[in-house]
C-alpha cells in the first residue's frame, strides 16, 4: 500500500506504531516494522549505553525502518544524536516544535516527525523542518495535546501544511483506518491497539482491562498527574483505572522493579504505563487507552493487527 508516508520512510504499510514508553518493547517495535509498518521505541530515562544496546538488539530483529520517539520535556541530546545516526525516523511529542532538535536529528541522517494537537503547532512543525507530521485528536490514548476531535484537526492540518500527515487517535480498525486515508491522511499512528499485541511490554492485567473495555470506557482526565513530567495534561485512560485508584486506601498503588532497584508506584502516578516489571494494584495504575480500545478484542501478534488495520485479512 503506497502513500506519501510509505514512500518517504521506505515501509510498505502506512502505520506508525505510537511511541508508548516501555510498552514499546524492542520486540514490538521490530514486529511492526517486519509487518511493513514503522516500529517505534520511546527514549525516556534511558542512558546512551542502554539506547545503543536497544538499537543493536532491534537491528538484529529487523533490518526494516524503525523510529525513536522523544518527549520534548526530557530530550537527552546525546541519545538524540545516537538515535539520529541509527534509525530512519526521529519523532517528537509534547513540546513546541524546535528547529534545533530537528536539525540535530537531520544532521545524523534521520527523518523527523512531530505529533501535534493543533493547526498552529503543525505549521510550526513544518517551519521547524519536520518531514512529516502526526495530527492527534482527542480520541487518543495517553497524553492529549490539543482540544479537537481527529477529523477536524486532521483536515485543518492537511490544509495548512505540505508535508505528509498521519492521523492519531481512535484509529483501531479497518474502517477508521480507511476513513482517515479517505480524509487525506498518509497513514495512521496507532497506540492502544498495539498495547494488546503479543510482543507488547504492557502488564497482562492492563491488557485484560483493555480487552474488557468498550470504546466509551476510555475517558479524558487530568487525574494521573503524580510524578509526571508531561503534566498538567489531559490524558485518555480507562475509567475502570480511575475508579480503582479512587478506591485505594493508601497513597501507594504498587511497585516497579528496575534491575536491583524497587521503586514505589504512587496512586495516580502518570508514568510509566503499567508494564510487566510492576506489581500491586495494576488495575489502578495509569491504564492509558484511547477510544480505539473498543477494537481491542484480544491479544494478537502485531503483524495481525497491522494486517487487520490495512485490510489484508
Ligand atoms: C499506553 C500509551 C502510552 C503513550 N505514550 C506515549 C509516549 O510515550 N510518547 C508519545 O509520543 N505518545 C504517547 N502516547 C500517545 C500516542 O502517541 C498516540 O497519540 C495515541 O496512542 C493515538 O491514539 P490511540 O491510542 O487511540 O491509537 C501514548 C498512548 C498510549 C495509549
Amino acid at each position: 500500500m503506497d502513500t506519501t508516508f510509505t514512500n518517504l520512510v521506505g515501509c510498505t504499510a502506512p502505520i506508525q506504531l505510537a511511541g508508548m514508553g516501555p510498552v514499546c518493547s524492542d520486540e514490538l517495535c521490530a514486529a511492526v516494522s517486519e509487518a511493513g509498518g514503522l516500529g517505534m521505541i520511546t527514549v525516556a530515562a534511558t542512558s546512551p549505553d542502554t539506547l545503543e544496546g536497544r538499537l543493536d538488539h532491534i537491528r538484529r530483529l529487523t533490518s526494516r525502518p524503525v523510529g525513536t520517539n522523544f518527549l520534548v520535556p526530557a530530550v537527552d541530546r546525546e541519545c538524540l544524536r545516537i538515535a539520529a545516526r541509527s534509525v530512519r525516523v526521529v519523532d517528537f511529542f509534547w513540546g513546541d516544535p524546535d528547529p534545533e532538535l530537528v536539525s540535530i536529528a537531520h544532521a545524523g541522517g534521520a527523518l523527523v516527525s512531530w505529533q501535534v494537537g493543533s493547526v498552529h503547532e503543525a505549521r510550526a512543525a513544518e517551519k521547524a523542518g519536520c518531514d512529516f507530521i502526526i495530527a492527534q485528536g482527542i480520541e487518543a490514548g495517553g497524553h492529549i495535546r490539543g482540544t479537537l476531535g481527529l477529523l477536524p484537526v486532521l483536515t485543518h492540518v492537511l490544509d495548512a501544511v505540505g508535508v505528509p500527515v498521519l492521523a492519531a487517535g481512535g484509529v483501531g480498525n479497518g474502517r477508521t483506518f480507511n476513513a482517515v486515508l479517505a480524509a487525506g491522511a498518509a497513514g495512521a499512528r496507532c497506540g492502544t491497539r498495539f498495547v494488546a499485541a503479543t510482543e507488547s511490554g504492557a502488564h497482562p492485567a492492563y491488557v485484560a482491562a483493555l480487552v474488557r473495555a468498550d470504546a466509551d470506557e476510555a475517558v479524558r482526565t487530568s487525574l494521573y498527574n503524580v510524578g509526571c513530567p508531561l503534566c498538567p495534561s489531559t490524558h485518555g485512560v480507562l475509567r475502570s483505572a480511575i475508579e480503582a485508584a479512587q478506591a485505594l486506601s493508601g497513597e501507594m498503588a504498587g511497585e516497579m522493579r528496575m534491575g536491583d532497584q524497587v521503586m514505589p508506584v504512587r496512586r495516580f502516578q502518570g508514568v510509566p504505563t503499567p508494564v510487566k516489571a510492576m506489581s500491586g494494584h495494576i488495575e489502578a495504575m495509569c491504564c492509558y487507552a484511547g477510544q480505539s480500545v473498543g477494537d481491542v478484542h484480544g491479544v494478537k501478534p502485531a503483524a495481525a493487527i497491522v494486517r487487520e488495520l490495512t485490510g489484508q485479512v
